[in-house]
């Protein structure tokens, strides 16, 4: 039951496609909800965070087909399964409050209401569609939406389709929604308004209806009066909005409350969805429109688009295990402007956790305890000197921080609000430095004054950490409990000077282990480079073609064939050659025997010593490149590979092959 007396806050992620897993481009989007949410809830309001899976349509028909398994299975073996949606946002410790499935019954109810109510109030009628249709996007596009004549939103070949529907009146809306797009602040950033106003409304031909039912496939919302279509995803998907609050079903009436959202945020590629359609179809209904959407960029990976086909989806199980879920919620709201894309690479996910987490962060709150701890054994004395003329500049700006911090989050501009904690916690560092503790401590008259740099200390590390805490949750908690802080509430965190003065402070171990970065990078890529090739096996290579056959021989030309045994004792490249191989081999006579042998292409000499080699040892011998080679090295070679003849190393030098 919620309190009406306090501040709502109704806030959404999308739901996700639960076709495959998910990676660390899912959890950015989900992670910074979560944050928003966290924010809220600090600050006192009533929140519902609201997040879940968008699970009909022809693709997870196909897949579920392919799986062997029944659609609803196949969703049910993704969404509740280890590694799957829910386990995902478990382990970036995502405190979502609802979670719809569109496969609830009450979702179903829901979008069955509408979708009649729109035909009965005329807003939506039958026809029928002949377009070009993108499987993957589940979307119909016209000639010119194309680009290079391909599905502008994913790049994939579309195809040309024809079927009865039912269509939406967008066209109805454009106008209404032109309005809201251009003159409130309705959609953000502001970048991406021109694109959806100039390209679907003002658009040659204008706002489009949009078909919204579809009978090449049945894994969907059946129209109930029209069996034999089912509801377009994209119309059932919005309204997963307000079916978990009871609207037009029976799960209670929070929609009454919290609708409009407060904010839906969203991935920028559909952004066309939730600032042309998703007005319509409320305006539609008669529904308050949501205050905002916010269309996040994207985050890249080395600067390429992240997919599973191309093998360079980030692990977000790979990544929390390696360095913590804070450090990597952190990374990503830290590094990335919100609003734009971001480019993720493995050298700025340690140097971030370097520089910010263990320098800055960690050395601020292990320094500060430490002290605590060495000069007054864990709890400052109550008779502390007033402060100075020079702490002025720190308690300020640890007062200020709040609000300037509450500036950034109201925007969604978490990079902004990180900086400005991060300025502080430099700025504290400085501190320490400019104030020299470990003198004050050599004299005894000092105490009071040495207490009070700490106690300084102490309070900002409390109004940091408390501010951080929607971003690393385990963290923030962590900190309060080494410096004793009991309580951090919202309003505190304006005050410099509620700790407690002889709190009891707590050592513990580095909240960031310094990470030696060259040394993890290596390791990284190559834990990266398995999990794609698991992901993606190469493609069995083709086989080169058998060499030609030769001409018959005699048994006695062939014995005249001397084989033997050898041992690489020496090998070396040839300077000057980038094909030669210089061998030094023990053929067993007691003499080692050189040969050389164009193979450097395929192997390194280290890697050669002290193999077991067969050699033909009676050629006359020959000079290449100014050295003698006396006898040849037997490989086997087909098309561009070639392999040397290693035998069982208990083979002895100087055995005959016959
Ligand atoms: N099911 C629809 C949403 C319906 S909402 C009523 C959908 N699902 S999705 O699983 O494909 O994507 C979910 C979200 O993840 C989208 O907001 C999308 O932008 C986001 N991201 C997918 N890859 C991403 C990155 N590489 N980076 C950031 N966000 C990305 O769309």
């Amino acid at each position: 039951m919620s309190d009406q007396s306090k501040e709502k806050f109704f806030i959404t992620t999308p739901i996700y496609y639960p076709s495959s897993r998910l990676h660390i481009g899912h959890a950015y989007c989900t992670v910074a909800t979560d944050v928003m949410a966290r924010y809220k809830r600090m600050r006192g309001a009533d929140v519902i965070f609201l997040t879940g899976t968008d699970e009909h349509g022809q693709k997870i028909e196909n897949k579920a087909k392919e799986a062997g398994l029944t659609p609803k299975q196949f969703v049910d073996s993704i969404v509740e399964a280890p590694k799957g949606v829910k386990d995902l946002w478990k382990l970036m410790n995502v405190s979502y409050d609802r979670f719809v499935r569109t496969t609830d019954a009450s979702h179903l109810k829901t979008v069955q209401t509408v979708f009649r109510t729109m035909y009965e109030n005329g807003d939506i009628y039958k026809g029928s569609y002949e377009g070009l249709y993108c499987t993957p996007c589940e979307a119909f596009w016209t000639q010119s939406q194309l680009k290079d004549g391909k599905c502008p939103d994913c790049g994939r070949e579309v195809q040309p389709a024809k079927e009865e529907a039912y269509f939406f009146r967008a066209s109805k809306y454009a106008d209404r929604v032109r309005k809201l797009l251009t003159e409130t602040d309705f959609l953000e950033p502001k970048s991406r308004v021109n694109e959806m106003v100039n390209n679907f409304i003002d658009c040659e031909g204008g706002l489009q209806d949009l078909c919204v039912s579809r009978t090449s496939f049945s894994w969907g919302v059946p129209v109930d009066f029209d069996g034999k279509h089912v509801v377009y995803v994209w119309l059932d998907a919005l309204f997963s909005y307000l079916s978990p609050l009871g609207y037009l079903n029976e799960n209670g009436e929070d929609w009454k409350r919290f609708w409009p959202a407060d904010v839906h945020f969203i991935g920028k590629e559909i952004v066309r969805f939730h600032a042309i359609y998703w007005p319509a179809f409320l305006m539609s209904m008669g529904l308050p429109l949501p205050k905002k959407i916010f269309g996040h960029g994207w985050l890249n990976f080395n600067g390429d688009k992240m997919s599973k086909s191309k093998g360079n989806v980030v692990d977000p199980y790979l990544l929390a295990e390696r360095y913590g879920v804070d450090a990597l919620r952190f990374f990503m709201l830290r590094t990335f402007p919100f609003g734009s894309d971001g480019n993720f690479t493995n050298e700025s996910l340690i140097s971030c956790i370097n520089v910010d987490l263990a320098n800055d962060l960690g050395n601020l709150v292990s320094r500060t305890v430490a002290m605590v701890g060495k000069y007054f054994g864990g709890r400052l004395p109550l008779e502390q000197q007033e402060d100075e003329e020079k702490d002025d500049e720190l308690i300020t700006l640890a007062c200020d921080l709040v609000h300037v911090y509450e500036e950034q989050m109201e925007k969604y501009a978490f990079q902004n609000a990180l900086g400005e904690i991060f300025k502080v916690i430099s700025r504290a560092n400085k501190y320490i430095d400019e104030n020299e503790p470990w003198k004050l401590a050599k004299d005894e008259a000092l105490k009071p004054r040495l207490a009070r740099v700490l106690y300084n200390l102490l309070e900002t590390v409390r109004i940091c950490g408390g501010l951080l805490q929607p971003f690393m949750p385990a963290t923030a908690a962590e900190i309060m409990k080494r410096i004793g802080a009991a309580e951090y509430d919202w309003d505190s965190l304006a005050f410099f000077g509620t700790l407690y003065r002889d709190a009891q402070v707590e050592n513990g171990p580095a909240l960031f282990p310094r990470i030696d970065a060259a040394k993890e990078l290596e390791e990284l890529e190559k834990l990266q480079a398995a999990q794609a090739a698991a992901a993606n096996p190469a493609p069995a290579e083709e086989e080169a073609p058998l060499p030609e056959p030769l001409p018959t021989i005699a048994f006695d030309d062939f014995t005249k064939v001397e084989m033997t045994v050898v041992k690489v004792l020496a090998c070396e490249n040839v300077k000057k050659s980038e094909k030669l191989l210089k061998f030094q081999l023990d053929d067993g006579s007691g003499t080692p025997r050189q040969i050389l042998s164009g193979i450097a292409k395929f192997y390194k000499p280290e890697e050669l010593i002290g193999k077991t080699l067969v050699a033909v040892t009676n050629l006359a011998p020959r000079k290449m490149m100014g050295q003698e080679s006396r006898g040849m090295l037997l490989s086997a070679e087909r098309g561009e590979k070639l392999h040397l003849l290693m035998l069982d190393d208990a083979i002895p030098a100087g055995s005959r092959l016959c």
